[in-house]
């Protein structure tokens, strides 16, 4: 410390402070690539409103991004009959996915003048185009190959969402990992097509009711595994909810700039539940 009446210069104390002293960019830099991600952000319009909008959308698409890699992750690691790996990166989702809620609380409050003073700017733009949300729903079971319709003009997405369409998603490996563990999942359901959404069926749903019913009051591998899934399912859920609500709060009943009926269409789709023998089968528990 100085004994001056100097500001205290931290750059002057060489104990104490980082290094300041490189040749290129610093590491920091070359591993967050932060000075790629802060210069992303381009609003449409003058509206000092946007910018929030605008980056909230950025921060949930990194977030689906992370959840993404967890999913696949926990895809791969039940194909080869780790379930620790896969329950870990679940876990981790469940966390990731309340964070992704979480940044719904700066939107969660516009009012419809507000979201005026922007909407017209995004023309067209809706987070219906969103690939990699689109690999989200795909991993849950959500299969549709229209929906790989508006990314034709965009070859790298387009092959990656191509890719994932005829990957089995994160709930088909769970099957055919409880089938491996001697479940008695039927055969139509193992070798179901990938590229076609996913239909609940009773004897799934007999299989989980079976689970939970060892289970008990205590918990069983395979009981952790629903768990764990019917935590994620309940986590999706809520943000499909809290964009419902965010959006009835900033446009009523209006047409969506990605031209589907709006605040209507968003309803029927949060009304699915995600994994469903997974909230049925507990009617019979
Ligand atoms: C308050 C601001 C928002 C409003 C008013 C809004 C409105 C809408 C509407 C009306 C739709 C239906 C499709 C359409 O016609 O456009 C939609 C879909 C969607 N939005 Fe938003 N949105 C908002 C914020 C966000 C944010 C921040 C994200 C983050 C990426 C997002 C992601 C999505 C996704 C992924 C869909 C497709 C959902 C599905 O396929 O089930 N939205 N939004």
């Amino acid at each position: 410390m100085s004994h001056h009446h100097d500001a205290y210069d931290p750059a002057q104390d060489e104990t104490e402070t980082p290094n300041l002293d490189f040749q290129g960019t610093t590491p920091y830099e070359d591993y967050v690539q932060a000075d790629v991600l802060t210069h992303l952000q381009h609003p449409l319009s003058d509206d000092p409103g946007e910018m929030v909008f605008l980056v909230t959308t950025q921060v949930m698409e990194l977030w689906f991004t992370v959840i993404v890699h967890e999913w696949e992750t926990a895809a791969r690691a039940l194909r080869a009959d780790d379930l620790p790996t896969a329950l870990a990166a679940l876990r981790r989702s469940t966390y990731e996915l309340e964070s992704l809620n979480a940044s719904w609380k700066p939107l969660a409050h516009l009012t419809p003048g507000q979201f005026n003073s922007y909407r017209s700017a995004l023309g067209e733009g809706s987070g219906f185009q969103s690939a990699m949300y689109r690999r989200l729903e795909f991993l849950l079971g959500e299969k549709s190959a229209s929906m790989l319709v508006p990314h034709r003009g965009a070859p790298r997405v387009h092959a990656e969402l191509e890719k994932a369409l005829a990957e089995p998603s994160l709930y088909d490996e769970v099957l055919r990992f409880l089938a491996r563990r001697g479940c008695p999942v039927p055969a139509t359901v193992l070798d179901r097509d990938p590229t076609q959404r996913y239909q609940p069926d009773p004897a799934v749903e007999a299989v989980w009711q079976g689970i939970y019913q060892e289970a008990g009051a205590g918990d069983t591998e395979l009981s952790r595994l629903g768990e764990a899934l019917t935590e994620v399912g309940e986590l999706v859920w809520r943000w499909r909810n809290d964009h419902l609500v965010a959006t009835r709060r900033a446009m009523g009943a209006k047409t969506g700039t990605g031209g589907s009926a709006g605040v209507a269409w968003l309803e029927k789709r949060a009304a699915k539940n995600v994994f469903p023998e997974l909230w049925t089968a507990r009617s019979h528990v």
